[in-house]
């Protein structure tokens, strides 16, 4: 250990960048007398919706919201399969299985860890309903291999986006492809709202999941404030209640503004990264595919055999010795407790990844000296 790693403050694994453009815009909507969902969501779905050039978008108050919505909008439900990988966060399956559908775990490919197209065809049955690709980390999966998919077999493609807002494959941006979307605005996402959601996608399953995430009622309180009786309305679905309030959506706004910005600094970090570390025995960087724009949510590194540590012992001495977090993306789903057993095919790069797989820090709010402690961590845990 390094003298001066001693006295270094702890290095998280993420830290949001909020500035006093978020704090005004809150602080607008505080004094503004309308605190739940109304013009400030609507200004930052407005935003969303033209930068991806969707039919619609509706700011909800989580991805997992989103994903639930999306799945009752597209009318899945009991009998239903959805194919999805098994390397990605629990949200998507256990939103399937609140629908009484059954998530279809397939593997993804070796090189971008992203659901593998020709397992998801595999895995199609008469009782397959739609597939849910994840942009891993960022980086968007092969958005035309999977629309063309989806269309080939009439089903519903739907993209958990919830790492991949501002990039791009074969210029299409993630989320603007399939017939429904969903982004994460979570305290550690690329940009954040604290807890927050947007849906996007088809005009007519957007309005619906509206609906549906409103109580099933007909019209939005800030249509039905000012107007008419706010008890004029009708409930004409069996509603939820996940809509985004606008003091969380201020924060959406200005966040969304900074997005370009940030995800040039995450590139930027990664790029220092992989100069940096690339070359190192049984160290893996990422790589990024050709006409690919990374968003760069995750920096992951993948250790194996030939490298002189494992993934945790890395892991370990990167907290101990040096004070920097790390994370793992993800443990695989079919591993979870609730979802043992349900795995139908052999799931190898998804277990290889579970076992090696690390993710750097890698956020604007990191300085350079933050990046430097980090590469130089890594590199002297190589030359012990
Ligand atoms: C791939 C993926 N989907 C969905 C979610 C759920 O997002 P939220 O916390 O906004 O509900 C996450 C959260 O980390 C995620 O990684």
């Amino acid at each position: 250990m390094s003298q001066s790693s001693q006295t270094l403050p702890f290095l998280p694994w993420n830290r949001p960048s909020i500035g006093d453009e978020e704090i005004a815009e809150v602080t607008d909507t505080l004094r503004s007398g309308w605190l739940t969902h109304g013009p400030k969501a609507a200004l930052f779905e407005q935003a969303v919706r033209d930068a991806l050039g969707v039919a619609d978008a509706f700011a909800v108050s989580s991805c997992t919201a989103a994903l639930h919505l999306a799945f009752l909008s597209a009318s899945i439900g009991t009998g239903d399969e959805v194919i999805t990988p098994s390397l990605t966060f629990c949200a998507a399956p256990n939103a399937l299985l609140q629908t009484g559908a059954r998530p279809v775990f397939v593997d993804v490919e070796p090189v971008t860890y992203n659901i593998d197209p020709q397992a998801a065809e595999a895995a199609i049955t008469e009782r397959t309903k739609a597939i849910v690709v994840m942009h891993y980390g960022g980086h968007p999966c092969d958005l035309r291999a999977f629309r063309k998919l989806a269309d080939d077999h009439g089903l519903l493609l739907i993209e958990d986006a919830a790492h991949a807002l501002h990039a791009s494959r074969d210029g299409q941006r993630a989320g603007s492809v399939g017939d429904l979307a969903v982004f994460s605005f979570y305290a550690n996402k690329v940009m954040t709202t604290g807890e927050g959601g947007m849906l996007v996608g088809r005009g007519e399953l957007v309005q619906r999941a509206r609906l549906l995430g409103r109580h099933g009622i007909d019209s939005s309180i800030w249509q039905r404030h000012g107007t008419h009786s706010t008890a004029d309305y009708e409930v004409i679905m069996p509603g939820l209640k996940y809509v985004m309030p606008d003091v969380t959506a201020a924060i959406g706004v200005q966040q969304f503004r900074k997005l370009p910005a940030f995800t040039a600094r995450r590139a930027g970090i990664a790029a220092a990264y992989t100069r940096e570390l690339a070359g190192l025995p049984g160290l893996h960087v990422p790589t990024v595919l050709p006409d690919v724009e990374h968003g760069w949510f995750l920096y992951s590194l993948f250790i194996g055999p030939g490298a002189p540590l494992t993934r945790d012992q890395v892991a370990e001495h990167l907290r101990d010795q040096y004070k920097i977090a790390t994370s793992q993306h993800f443990r695989p789903v079919h591993t979870l407790q609730i979802y043992s057993g349900s795995a139908v095919a052999p799931l190898p790069v998804t277990e290889c990844a579970a076992a090696q797989q690390l993710s750097l820090p890698c956020y604007p709010a990191m300085t350079d000296p933050q990046i430097t402690q980090v590469i130089t961590a890594i590199r002297a845990l190589w030359e012990r």
